[in-house]
């Protein structure tokens, strides 16, 4: 089946990428706001009959599903024979259960529209953290990439006498495929999180690694207070400055720059979602899903 290949806005890089790595045609499209806010969205390709890849990464995406939506919908409507949505970074996963009485569990809601719409789904690590799979939730095919190979590649490659530390138990399953495949030790810290913005973490004995450079490895960078409370204890430890690494860069509000500011020597990014602080480039690895 003929694949062609529409970038909604912020996702043009990867798509450009992408639609010459599997040589699909490139989607042409007209995504624009009335004076009012409402979303105009206009297809301008033939799409009868060709699988439509919308490329779409959905941090903010209050802002960004109703135009996917109208897009989805409209291509479907004009012939298209299958619709695969390809969210790098997908969101509305960590509301997994209720906290509190009367809370939304809002993954399975976000879940129920996506799946009313896309014929597949392909992102790269999603928070799964209380669910096993995505079949939990998603009712359509979801194809999950795994983004630990190519951190891996990049810290063999590029970082000297690493010490990967991982922020909380729930990722000391990938921590350790990444440092295994990195040829390097790991440590893993205990954290709590104890409101949107404030997590307390504690950090084991260190002396033995003094001579490692730090390198924080985590799945999402939101606030950063994960990172930035990790760091504070390095710097008590009397390590390196660290080098922080996140698969996907969702950067909420100045955490960035409030990162960048609390003692870290590089902070390295999958081009999961468009950033200055991209530095791992994840095209390959779904071209060679959407490929399939
Ligand atoms: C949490 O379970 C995730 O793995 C990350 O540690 C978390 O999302 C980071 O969030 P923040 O940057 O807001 O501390």
């Amino acid at each position: 089946m003929n694949k062609i290949v529409f970038a909604l806005p912020g996702n043009e890089h990867l798509s450009e990428s992408i639609t010459a790595n599997i040589n699909a045609e490139k989607g042409q499209l007209i995504i624009r706001n009335f004076p009012d806010g409402e979303s105009y969205v206009r297809v301008i390709n033939n799409v009868a009959g060709k699988e439509a890849i919308l490329m779409c990464t959905l941090n903010n995406p209050d802002q960004k599903f109703l135009p996917l939506y109208f897009l989805a919908k409209s291509i479907k409507e004009q012939g298209a024979a299958k619709i695969t949505l390809v969210s790098p970074y997908l969101s509305y996963m960590r509301q997994d259960k209720k906290f509190n009485a009367g809370e939304a569990v809002t993954s399975e809601y976000f879940a129920t529209l996506i799946s009313s719409f896309a014929d597949e789904l392909i992102t790269v690590d999603p928070h799964l953290h209380r669910r096993n799979s995505m079949a939990e939730i998603y009712s359509i095919p979801c194809y999950t990439l795994h983004a630990a190979d190519l951190i891996s590649e990049y810290i063999r490659n590029e970082i000297k006498k690493p010490l990967l530390i991982g922020p909380d138990s729930e990722s000391e399953q990938w921590v350790s495929k990444v440092a295994a495949k990195a040829n390097a030790p790991f440590i893993i810290l205990e954290k709590k999180r104890t409101g949107d913005k404030h997590v307390k973490i504690s950090i084991p004995h260190t002396e033995k690694f003094k001579d490692h450079l730090p390198v924080l490895v985590d799945d999402i960078i939101s606030t950063a207070r994960t990172m930035i409370e990790t760091i504070k204890h390095i710097n008590h430890s009397g390590m390196k400055a660290p080098v922080c690494i996140g698969v996907h860069p969702v950067f909420a509000g100045n955490s960035y720059e409030d990162l960048k500011n609390s003692g870290v020597s590089q902070i390295v990014t999958c081009n999961t979602i468009e950033h200055k602080s991209n530095g791992i480039d994840i095209s390959r690895l779904l071209s060679s899903a959407i490929k399939i």
